[in-house]
């Protein structure tokens, strides 16, 4: 039917969208996108060989736990209505191999353990599979002659998965962009029988400046180079649909995307164009601005927050990894 929004000597009935705004009330009747607690991702560092919580200069409010800490901060989590969280080890010791990473002793494992003890499946455990944190020289896999060797890092981050499998983990997340890394990873999880372990591709993670105060909460700042020989361009859509389409072919379970507010665009894409799940990752540095804007007093803290991540559910987003997953899980709540 056609409309006429002003002329009302032709006969068009009169549309006046703001009839649906007049009063909270309405508006609430009104709203279409919902960010529910149950869609939160808690991220939580976890720092070997120390006692007391570290803060993180350039992540106000978010702490390097300590292992003796861990289930009094998941308590805390839990007691918010969050559901799922996701782990990254903070190793005491490094090497070039990454050893650490996947010793059946290592801190994400043991943090695993722990939680799964003493929550049993009232959360949902994820753990972030890569080798930063652990390699002496910072990179996401194994360098050989000064260059990351695609096919051997896959082989280490398989056991690590393996590792945290063996731990009690709900879901592993490979974040190293490795080629063909999701299906050695689906390969090696199924021949130690745990075919009902799921994957999390951080398909289209970008190489993002964003992510400068996650590499200082963790300690994994490349000695050298970079990570754009594995990390996507932000400059490719094209290549961005490429990295989910191996991964759906590999057969990963959940599809992210990396960083969330400045990838809307891909998020949506990829919402349009599969029928799997998808993840979004707000990260570090998104988390930072926010923080630092709200810090000056420039702008609402709270109020962006939720202006922000109901913006990734809008755009296709089933779930969110979030630093500030505990304050909108307290903002919803109040609410
Ligand atoms: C490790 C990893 C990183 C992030 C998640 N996993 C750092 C990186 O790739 O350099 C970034 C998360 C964030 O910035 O919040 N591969
Ligand atoms: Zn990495």
């Amino acid at each position: 039917m056609k409309i006429n929004i002003s002329n009302k000597s032709a006969g068009f009935p009169t549309v006046r969208l703001r009839r649906l705004r007049r009063s909270t009330a309405i508006r609430d009747l009104m709203q279409e996108i919902h960010v529910s607690v149950k869609d939160l991702i808690c991220p939580l560092f976890v720092q070997e060989g120390s006692k007391k919580p570290q803060i993180i200069g350039s992540m106000p409010e978010i702490q390097r736990i300590p292992l003796s800490k861990i289930i009094d901060e998941v308590q805390a989590i839990s007691d918010l209505g969050i559901r799922a969280i996701i782990l990254f080890g903070i190793p005491y010791r490094k090497d070039d191999k990454g050893s650490s990473a996947f010793d059946d002793n290592g801190v994400v494992q043991q943090s695993a353990a722990l939680i799964r003890k003493h929550f049993g499946d009232k959360i949902a455990i994820i753990t972030d599979v890569c080798l930063c944190q652990y390699t002496s020289h910072g990179h996401c896999g194994i360098v050989v002659n000064k260059k990351v060797d695609n096919d051997s890092s896959i082989d280490t981050l398989t056991k690590i998965a393996v590792s945290h499998a063996r731990a009690g983990v709900d879901i592993v997340a490979p974040s190293a962009m490795m080629d063909g890394q999701v299906k050695a990873i689906r390969e090696g999880l199924d021949e130690a029988g745990f075919t009902d372990i799921a994957i999390i591709g951080y398909s289209a993670k970008h190489a993002s400046t964003l992510y400068a105060p996650f590499r200082d909460a963790a300690h994994c700042t490349p000695e050298f180079g970079d990570r754009r020989t594995y990390q996507m361009p932000f400059t490719n859509i094209g290549e961005a649909m490429r990295e989910i389409d191996m991964d759906i072919n590999e057969g990963v379970d959940i599809i992210m995307i990396k960083p969330a507010i400045p990838y809307l665009d891909i998020i949506y894409q990829v919402r349009k164009n599969t029928h799997l799940p998808v993840a979004a990752y707000s990260v570090s540095g998104e988390y930072a601005l926010i923080k630092a804007a709200a810090m000056e007093g420039w702008v609402d803290e709270n109020a962006l927050m939720k202006e922000f991540l109901t913006s990734i559910k809008r755009a296709g987003a089933d779930m969110i990894i979030t630093y500030h997953a505990k304050k909108m899980a307290d903002l919803l709540l109040d609410q």
